[in-house]
């Protein structure tokens, strides 16, 4: 994309250009775009050679109550906004599949370009959206999606686009990321901590597919395509949330030299695509593993520039904002230079793609079993391990009782998940094994 008269900043005075927003959503993030946009306007105009306005500002009824003077922008009809020919782009922000997936389809069959951060759209109906996208001639831009504030997909589709991605490891929800840090460096259990994180606002009343893992499983399938340019679903991915992780295990983790972090994974081995999201011990002395709180986190590998990492800001109102006026940008740029759709990661022709099934990960393993206080019970753990093929590389036996029990925790060498399984299963059966054992992935090389 060519910028014209970036060096002049007042050439968008009387060029003749304009560029007209739909604002759907103005809430946090709708908010500080529009916030964005009154603080940048003259050196955004100046970027596109053109009048940039908000037109246009559909809500259910609500107005952002920290902007005011927004004059009579509000529109109570989608309509209003997807029918006006005179509004080129449309910023949707209100979140959600439906209607936004509607209002997106409609505008782009009506010629209009669209930008999101809807990564529960993307993800679910991604390719429909980009196929539309395609044939209607509209340009599309969601880095907001992945990573708030953070140009992580602007990163591979520009800076990377010659190289090849080998592994991301990511960190890409605030909120499970800021339980496991309050876990891990002042100590407490999920269910406080949860409690906590809610009240001030870190955690969404109803906080499932922060910790069970589905919001990082939506922005991994977007990172995942772009990637990989292949064609990916949420089918694809392995889920697993933080809610099972105890302070036991984060304690065990520690003594070990490992911090627990919920990983988004992406692994192109060149015949197979491993994605999936998970708790994971990952080493304390690792950048990755020193990412904390709310922020986000993207530590890639690719064939020629090797490892780079990107860390920041994955969510709140302007960060995200930030993003999405990148995108506005971008977009804005074509529509001026009256480019046509053109995107190579996007385009049906992605790779088909192999996606590794759960059975034939390879990975080494943290196992915390609750037994009973007896003699003997190690050596029959270690048989059956033993007889399927599970190698043992470091184990801890404490004497003390907790909740009834007492933990052995066993770390694997690298194994295969289906055989890991199988003999876990068989421990569980045992008479001395007194409650399901704790099953954990470690990833040792991750930065
Ligand atoms: N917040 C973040 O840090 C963040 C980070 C990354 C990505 N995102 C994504 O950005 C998008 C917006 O998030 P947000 O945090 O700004 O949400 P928000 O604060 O809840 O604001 C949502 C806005 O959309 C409007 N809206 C919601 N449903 C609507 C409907 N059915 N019809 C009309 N208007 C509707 C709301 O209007 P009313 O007030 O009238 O209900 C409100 O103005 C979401 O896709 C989210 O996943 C957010």
């Amino acid at each position: 994309m060519e910028l014209k008269n970036m060096e002049n900043k007042d050439i968008s005075k009387g060029v003749g250009n304009k560029i007209n927003i739909g604002l759907f959503g103005f809430g946090t993030v709708g908010g500080s775009f529009y916030r964005i946009l009154d603080i940048r306007k003259k050196e955004i105009e100046a970027m596109l050679s053109a009048d940039v306005t908000i037109k246009k500002i559909f809500t259910r009824g609500n107005r952002n109550p920290s902007i005011d003077n927004i004059g009579n922008l509000m529109v109570n009809n989608a309509d209003d906004i997807l029918n006006d020919k005179s509004i080129n782009v449309i910023v949707e922000l209100m979140g959600g599949i439906d209607p936004a997936k509607e209002y997106i389809e409609k505008a782009i069959k009506n010629g209009k370009s669209v930008i999101t951060a809807n990564k529960a759209l993307l993800a679910e109906h991604g390719e429909g959206i980009f196929k539309l996208c395609k044939k209607h001639n509209a340009h599309i831009g969601f880095e907001a999606a992945v990573g708030g504030g953070i140009p992580i997909l602007r990163s591979i589709k520009n800076g990377l686009a010659g190289d090849s991605i080998t592994s991301v490891f990511s960190i890409i929800n605030g909120t499970s990321n800021y339980i496991l840090s309050k876990m891990t460096n002042e100590g407490g259990k999920f269910d406080d901590i949860l409690k906590k994180a809610q009240e001030k606002g870190y955690a969404e009343a109803d906080p499932s597919f922060d910790i069970n893992g589905i919001d990082s499983a939506h922005k991994l399938v977007i990172l995942g395509r772009l990637a990989f340019a292949a064609s990916i679903s949420l089918k694809d991915v392995i889920i697993e949330g933080i809610k099972e992780v105890s302070d036991i295990d984060i304690c065990f983790a520690r003594d070990l030299g490992y911090k627990i972090k919920l990983l988004g994974i992406l692994k192109n081995d060149d015949s197979k695509i491993e994605i999936r999201v998970h708790p994971t011990l990952i080493p304390s002395a690792s950048l990755l593993s020193n990412v904390d709180g709310v922020f986000n986190a993207f530590f890639l590998n690719a064939k020629f520039a090797g490892p780079i990492s990107l860390t920041g800001y994955g969510a709140g109102g302007m960060a995200t904002a930030s993003a999405v006026m990148g995108d506005f940008i971008e977009i804005g740029g074509k529509i001026i230079n009256s480019e046509k759709h053109h995107d190579i990661f996007l385009n049906e022709s992605s790779n088909k793609v192999q996606i590794k099934r759960k059975k034939d990960i390879i990975s080494r393993y943290y196992l915390r079993f609750s037994a009973m206080d007896r003699p003997g019970v190690l050596a029959k753990i270690s048989k059956i391990l033993g007889d399927n093929s599970i190698s043992i590389s470091s184990m801890i036996q404490q004497g003390r009782k907790i909740d009834g029990s007492v933990p052995i925790v066993i770390t694997t060498h690298e194994a295969n998940e289906e055989e890991l399984l199988k003999s876990i299963e068989l421990c569980d059966k045992l008479d001395i094994i007194l409650a399901k054992t704790m099953i954990l992935r470690i990833e040792d090389n991750v930065n």
